[in-house]
């Protein structure tokens, strides 16, 4: 049985974001194939969805694939692909019964025919859901998110649509994949690496971050635990003096 006392639940972090590192090395270190990594690395998946939605998170995105990560062999991909359809047929009835809403970010057009269908139809089930938001971001790349919104509103502005002039942080996020998000409080990325990654660059800028050293499949519903606890123990203080928060 998992206790939640030691987490304050009155100052939870709105939006969780996880880079899931370290699938490879896990395997590697188990004596086994980099599928088997990934398999475990999305039976973690499962289990860190199931707790951060029990303990009252409201967001959580996870890294599930990047633009770079389609120059990994084909066979990779392929696994990688297909756990994810696997993933999203069977925890679909779990998403339900936890009232989990399921969205995408990244360039889905990417994405095989079968991915992209299964993907839809589980945004479109679990749509009307109330409870935990939970974002895989797949074929996602920071850079090229902002490039799109770039784009946009560029596009707004020399059709007349918007004023030079509007253009605010409001309007950029509202031209991010993430405009249906708030900004990420809490970044976890697990095994041993401190990078980003191309990983939501303007949605961190007030970010704590939190890196560990377990691998992801090692990576279970105490290590999330301990996660937000130090996240509770810092102090956000968004520019200002400790003095002017108090
Ligand atoms: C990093 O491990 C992980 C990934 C590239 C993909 C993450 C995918 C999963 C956790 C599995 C399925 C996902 C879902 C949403 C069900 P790595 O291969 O980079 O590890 P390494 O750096 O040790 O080689």
């Amino acid at each position: 049985m998992m206790s939640f006392e030691e987490i304050n639940l009155e100052m939870l972090p709105q939006h969780i974001a996880i880079i899931m590192d370290g699938n490879g090395r896990w395997a590697k270190q188990h004596g086994k194939m980099r599928v088997r990594g990934h398999e475990a690395g999305a039976e973690a998946v499962r289990k860190n969805v199931e707790e951060a939605s029990k303990i009252g998170i409201k967001h959580l995105t996870l890294y599930a694939f990047s633009t770079e990560n389609w120059s990994r062999p084909k066979t990779e991909v392929n696994t990688l692909m297909g756990l994810l359809v696997k993933s999203l047929r069977r925890e679909l009835a779990q998403m339900i019964s936890n009232n989990i809403k399921l969205s995408a970010i990244g360039s889905l057009s990417k994405l095989p025919e079968n991915v992209q269908q299964e993907l839809l139809e589980v945004i479109k089930k679990t749509t009307h859901n109330t409870g935990m938001h939970l974002t895989l971001a797949i074929s996602y790349g920071a850079r090229e998110e902002i490039k799109q919104a770039v784009v946009q509103i560029s596009q707004k502005v020399k059709n007349n649509i918007i004023p030079i002039e509007s253009i605010d942080e409001t309007i950029i996020n509202e031209h991010l994949y993430t405009q249906n998000l708030p900004d990420v409080d809490l970044l976890i990325r697990t095994s041993g690496e401190v990078r980003i990654s191309n990983f939501l660059l303007w949605q961190i800028a007030y970010a704590e971050l939190y890196f560990t050293e377990e691998l992801w499949p090692e990576f279970n519903e105490q290590s999330l635990h301990r996660a937000i606890l130090s996240y509770q123990k810092r102090e956000r203080r968004f520019g200002k003096t400790s003095e002017q928060l108090t």
